[in-house]
């Protein structure tokens, strides 16, 4: 019930590239076989800027979850799915809006910027305001421990605790609670009960942080208690009332030091990557005519590796030695940029090479990749739904 589920999306922006990977899908991959994770295609959060070309997002879709894919996530271990596949997410989203003061959503930073950045696009509508609101939901609704995002998106998960603190506090109160809450301990059984009562008053009254980790992994630990009892248990611990929703963490992302082309951050709005299924020639020559250090102008000129973009390219994917050799190469105008460029080019290609391989079954079949998918959504709506099922209920909506 309360396992460390870990939830992250993503806005299905078409074909990834190796920023995406190094960034974000590396990090994924290694953690879908440590947790539970729940990996999605946030496509109603691409229409809160694409509400007008709505029939660029169904490609991108399929694209995105094929690089996925072919990246070794890996359907066995992670649940992929579709946001507007569950519903529920929107349910939510309704729900949670009743209890979030706009200044909440106006002060989200991300807000501001985008809608100053975005110029060309009319933003001031309620989907672009709601978008930390939504992606709320599409966390709570998981009750999900960790959410691994880069650092832009730290302002949202900030937000997404205040909003699931707030719901705790308005709909967590019920009649009786201290003493369901006693009884629910009772249900542990009278050693664990004891022990449950030892940390939370060594929690509440000393602040032992030590103590509120050891009561909650004891009642993670329970098999026997039912939802509600949990809730009551968590949020007794506190000194609170139920805990409906649980308040996910960052879990921080290393941004990715791959920058793109031109040395700038890879994006495709920059025009500077290289997308994880490109082809060789288009990688080579991409590679071949990357800018270098403008002072070496002739083959003799010595350069700094430091005014490279290329030399960033020899941290990420380069041993010692040959990166020793670049540098070396480069201040004393020993090798030539092309030369420089060659084992970049050569662990790009062997980097993806396999990643090619992989997506081609999935670029063969699609119904393969969609069967994948609604695999996926049925798992998460499964989840979703009990979810739900508190939440209506602590909001008295189980009326039918
Ligand atoms: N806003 C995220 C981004 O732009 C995408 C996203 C939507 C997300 N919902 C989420 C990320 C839930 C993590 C959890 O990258
Ligand atoms: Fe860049 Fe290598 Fe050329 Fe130096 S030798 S400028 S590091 S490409």
């Amino acid at each position: 019930m309360y396992q460390e589920r870990i939830v992250s999306g993503m806005r299905p922006t078409g074909a990834l590239h190796l920023g995406h990977y190094h960034g974000a899908i590396k990090n994924w991959v290694r953690l879908q076989a440590e947790y539970p994770c729940y990996f999605f295609v946030a496509d109603w959060h691409a229409l809160t800027t694409h509400y007008d070309t709505p029939e660029v997002i169904e490609p991108n879709v399929w694209d995105m979850v094929i690089d996925w894919l072919a990246c070794g996530i890996d359907p066995a271990q992670a649940v992929l799915f579709l946001q507007s596949r569950v519903p529920e997410h929107a349910e939510l989203h309704t729900l949670l809006s009743m209890i979030t003061p706009l200044g909440w959503l106006e002060r989200v930073p991300t807000y501001k910027d985008q809608q100053e950045k975005l110029t060309d696009k009319d933003l001031s509508t309620y989907g672009f305001l709601g978008y930390p609101l939504l992606q709320s939901a599409d966390v709570l609704i998981y009750r999900a421990k960790y959410v691994p995002v880069g650092e832009d998106q730290v302002p949202h998960i900030e937000f997404m605790r205040e909003i699931a603190r707030r719901f705790n506090h308005v709909y967590g109160k019920e009649p009786g609670f201290e003493d369901k809450a006693k009884e629910a301990a009772k249900k542990m059984g009278s050693k664990k009960a004891k022990l449950y009562a030892q940390l939370r008053t060594r929690y509440q009254e000393q602040g032992d942080a030590g103590a509120l980790e050891s009561a909650r992994a004891l009642l993670e630990e329970q098999q026997n208690l039912s939802v509600g009892d949990k809730e009551r248990l968590f949020g007794y611990l506190e000194g609170g009332g139920r805990m409906i929703l649980v308040e996910p963490e960052v879990m921080l992302t290393e941004s990715s030091k791959l920058p793109g082309l031109d040395g700038a951050k890879m994006s495709k709005s920059y025009n500077n990557t290289i997308a994880l299924r490109e082809d060789p020639e288009s990688i080579k020559k991409k590679i071949r005519t990357m800018p270098t250090d403008p002072a070496r102008v002739k083959r003799d000129d010595p350069g700094d590796p430091a005014k490279c973009p290329v030399w960033q390219f020899h941290l990420v994917y380069s041993d010692d030695k040959t990166q020793q050799w670049a540098n070396e190469g480069c201040r004393s105008a020993g090798i030539g940029c092309l030369e420089c460029k060659q084992p970049v080019i050569d662990a790009v290609l062997a980097e993806l090479g396999p990643i090619r391989e992989r997506a081609q079954k999935y670029v063969d079949d699609v119904t393969l990749v969609k069967n994948i998918v609604a695999d996926g959504c049925e798992k998460a709506q499964k989840l979703a739904q009990e979810t739900m099922r508190e939440v209506r209920d602590a909001m008295g909506l189980n009326y039918s």
